[in-house]
């Protein structure tokens, strides 16, 4: 405590002095300290400022005042009021700030959190290649047909004018169902569907038949036990070898460009007569254009109509298959087939993300 509080004389409260102005002052800004919400700050404001607060009563003493001491003490008064709305002002943006805060706070969503979304995949390379085969024959007219991954050991050998010890079934390694008096088995190639498409169609008939076939093979980087073909198949009058070859040329250019094309090599299949292999003159293969062995054609054995009650002589037709795993090898510059069989997604991903 100094000196000049210790003997100041004692007034009435309401007597404009500077101990009553700063008692009245530091009454109010220890109020506004204290307000905790804007709430509180209002009450503390009407407490200290309103009609009847000890500064406004000291202010209202101004009137009763000498005239020549009202400007040193209006002075006095001003500046204690001034300090408190200044106090007051600051304490109330404060406080605002802090309430704006807390409710921000309270409200935020975390525009960062990890969706709850499933990711979104990609096709598989084989199913885009081969849905693409499908929609260029489509586009010829031709429809697509489909048959039996587990199949009757007729349809896909015998009907195909394989006999019983036809040195051909052991050019297929076959997995047979259990048991062996089913005559069940994977099929070893889509050409069985080319006998059901000529049992249950009309004549003329112009299919392709995309799909999985089985054999006893390994697994490595150029073989796999499941792999798929697509298998064409026209049966009509007057149909010649230039048919098959103009057909193969336009597949070709389809799925590798205006400059490829095809050939053909001399061949033995049993369910063709005469058979062939065909080529494909590949014009943008990695490391140069160049002849890739592409898959077996021929025109259907007559034996064959027959078996599907179809007169050689009236009909003729052509056939064809060849795999989409080795088409997509060569034409994707694929290494290893067993990318293929794996399942990955980042492999398909590769190819673009078609959904
Ligand atoms: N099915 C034969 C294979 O898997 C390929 C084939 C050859 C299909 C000649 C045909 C064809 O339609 O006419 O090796």
């Amino acid at each position: 405590m100094s000196d000049a509080t210790e003997h100041t004389p004692q007034t009435s409260p309401d007597a404009i002095t500077p101990e009553n102005v700063e008692a009245a002052v530091t009454g109010a800004l220890a109020a506004i300290a204290a307000a905790a919400d804007t709430g509180a700050l209002r009450a503390a404001r009407s407490a200290h400022t309103a009609e009847g607060a000890p500064l406004a009563l000291l202010n209202a003493q101004l009137r009763n005042v000498p005239n020549d001491q009202k400007a040193a003490l209006g002075k006095l008064v001003g500046q204690a009021r001034g300090r408190v709305n200044q106090a007051l002002a600051a304490r109330e943006q404060e406080l605002a700030a802090a309430e704006t805060a807390a409710a921000l706070a309270a409200e935020a969503v975390d525009i960062t959190a990890l969706p709850q979304r499933a990711r979104v995949g990609a096709r598989h390379p084989l199913t885009l290649l081969q849905d693409q085969v499908g929609d260029l024959f489509v586009g010829m007219g031709w429809e697509v047909a489909e048959g039996p991954e587990l199949e009757h050991e007729w349809y896909n050998f015998d009907a195909l004018n394989l006999d019983a010890d036809h040195p051909a079934r052991q050019m297929q390694d076959t997995f047979y169902v259990d048991p062996v008096a089913s005559h069940l088995l994977m099929r070893t190639q889509t050409s069985p569907v080319q006998m059901r498409s000529m049992l249950t169609r009309e004549l003329p008939i112009y299919i392709v038949s995309p799909g999985r076939v089985y054999r006893t093979d390994e697994f490595d980087a150029t073989h796999l036990p499941v792999f798929s073909q697509f298998e064409g198949l026209v049966v009509d009058k007057g149909i010649t070898m230039a048919h098959l070859r103009g057909t193969l040329d336009h597949v070709a250019r389809q799925l590798f460009g205006a400059d490829a094309k095809t050939r053909i090599r001399a061949n033995y299949f049993p369910f063709t007569e005469p058979s062939a292999e065909f080529d494909l003159w590949h014009p943008t293969f990695k490391g140069g254009a160049r002849w890739i062995e592409w898959g077996g054609c021929g025109m259907v054995n007559p034996n064959v109509l027959r078996a599907a009650g179809i007169d050689p002589d009236v009909y003729s037709g052509f056939a064809f298959g060849m795999g989409i795993e080795r088409t997509l090898m060569f034409r994707s510059d694929v290494k290893d087939m067993r990318d293929m069989a794996e399942g990955d997604v980042r492999f398909s991903e590769q190819f673009g993300m078609v959904v």
